[in-house]
């Protein structure tokens, strides 16, 4: 008898050993390897076929006919902007996010919205009973709505029932982890499973044309296959972020085969489910003390959009030896530069000082243009002076201490001037490219300027007019 085979996979990052290890070499993740049946299922690795030649194929030059992905939109504004314009027929989306960050009401909301325009679409519930579901609809008052329901974990049985059924716009599926095929040995939740089970559902898609969105769980823990392995899989990543303590919640494509990736959806999450926010940027500095130093505003991009932030620094005396280093929504090593910069360039020591760096509201900046509205916070803070509140700032600072320009400057100028700032503190360079403004513009051509407009809290350095 043919002795079942066993195989050892990372449940993190899918990595396959013959034998068990604490640790697994590809990731570096701790307990995270797990026993599993060897399957020929799918997902699994595949037979060789002997004997049978292959389908020929017909092979096409690359320049032909292109059409644009034929879309469905869901009428929900943020929804949309990021999947590109709505979500394409036959393709794959994963939306994943911390357990509780409102996946389900995000997609039992777009979901309704379908349906009011007349699509039809599927709600799989693996996760939830069909009561809780109803409760959440209820809640959100949805209960109105065509959406049609089941829970069920089988892949076999889900597609089964949209045959049956009769093929649907859109299918959703909460979530990805909860599901498990006949066709794949391992327990449910293993990445054997999870990877065989996404496969299905891609097959799926591509064959009657209906949009599925997978939901994914992202747990620190091994346990549960991360569905980083689906992640290649999918058409589209989602990433449904935010902060416990805030009503805030961002959306935001990671990958996009039809769309851009850098653009974000703004949510407010209220008693009666996810609210759009039309204007993030007055949110954001929605609940701002103007007179406190250390305290600079943003004005970011987040893809084609505009986004007013404030950035927050705390500078005190450090009793410790090496003092304390703690960033919220930046990334840390940046800081670090900021500080090298600022000690190298301009004489600002801070290195006998703990710092502390929050972007308000939850939100993570990633863009090298914050620089200076970090620069100007630190030194804000560590000098007591605060920063005129009708002030924004924007700017990369290179390791020169020169300020570097950044792109879409007049976009940033234009959201300032529409909530009602009257100054900008810009590079040098990114002036040159604005023709008019409503603000005032003081362009800088390095960090020891800034420093020194701060030190003696005015704008008279290279203050220039309006006027092109
Ligand atoms: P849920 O969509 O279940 O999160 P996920 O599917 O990502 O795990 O949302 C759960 C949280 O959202 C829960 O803590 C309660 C909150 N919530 C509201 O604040 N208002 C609402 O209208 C709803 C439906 C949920
Ligand atoms: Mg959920």
């Amino acid at each position: 008898m043919a002795r079942q085979k066993s195989t050892f996979v990372c449940q993190a990052c899918g990595a396959v050993t013959n034998r068990w290890q604490g640790r697994c070499d590809s990731c570096g993740e701790w307990n995270s390897i797990l026993e599993e049946a060897e399957s020929a299922g799918i997902g699994g690795s595949p037979k060789t076929v002997r004997g049978k030649s292959g389908r020929i194929v017909e092979l096409v030059p690359l320049s032909g006919e292109e059409k644009p992905a034929p879309r469905i939109t869901t009428g929900v504004k943020e929804l949309d902007r990021v999947t590109g314009g709505g979500f394409v027929k036959g393709s794959v989306l994963l939306l994943g996010g911390d357990p509780g960050i409102g996946k389900s009401t995000l997609l039992i909301q777009a979901s309704a919205a379908l349906t009011h325009h007349g699509h039809r679409v599927v709600y799989i519930s693996g996760e939830e009973a069909i009561d809780q579901v109803r409760m959440r609809a209820a809640r959100l008052g949805l209960s109105k709505a065509t959406v049609k329901l089941a829970a069920e974990t089988s892949v076999e049985d889900i597609l089964a029932t949209l045959a049956a059924d009769g093929p649907p716009e859109m299918v959703v599926i909460d979530s990805v982890q909860t599901l498990w095929t006949e066709s794949a040995d391992s327990a449910p939740g293993t990445v054997t499973q999870v990877r065989a089970s996404a496969q299905a559902m891609i097959r799926y898609a591509k064959q009657t044309g209906a949009a599925v969105i997978l939901v994914g769980h992202v747990t620190k823990d091994g346990q549960i296959a991360g569905p980083r392995v689906v992640e290649h899989m999918v058409d589209g990543v989602l990433h449904f972020e935010g902060d416990a303590g805030h009503q805030f919640r961002i959306l935001r494509a990671i990958k996009n085969r039809f769309g851009p990736t850098d653009e974000i959806g703004v949510f407010e999450m209220t008693g009666s489910g996810l609210a759009q926010v039309d204007n993030p940027s007055a949110m954001f500095l929605g609940e701002r003390n103007t007179s406190t130093p250390g305290a600079a505003v943003f004005a970011g991009m987040e893809g084609s959009r505009p986004l007013l932030v404030e950035i927050q620094a705390l500078v005190a005396q450090s009793p410790l030896g090496t003092p304390r280093r703690a960033v919220v929504g930046w990334d840390t090593s940046r800081l670090s530069m900021i500080l090298a910069v600022l000690d190298a360039h301009c004489g600002v020591r801070l290195s006998g000082h703990d710092v502390y760096l929050n972007v308000a509201g939850g939100l993570k900046i990633s863009e090298p243009a914050a620089d200076l509205a970090v620069a100007a916070a630190l030194v804000s803070s560590l000098a007591g002076i605060s920063l005129p509140s009708d002030s924004v700032y924007f700017g990369e600072i290179s390791l020169s201490g020169a300020i570097r320009p950044v792109a879409h400057a007049p976009a940033r100028l234009k959201e300032a001037a529409k909530l009602g700032f009257a100054s900008a503190t810009l590079p040098e360079a990114s002036r040159k490219t604005i023709k008019s403004s409503d603000l005032m513009l003081t362009s800088l051509p390095a960090l020891t300027d800034l420093v020194a407009q701060i030190a003696t809290g005015s704008e008279i350095m290279t203050k220039e007019t309006n006027e092109p």
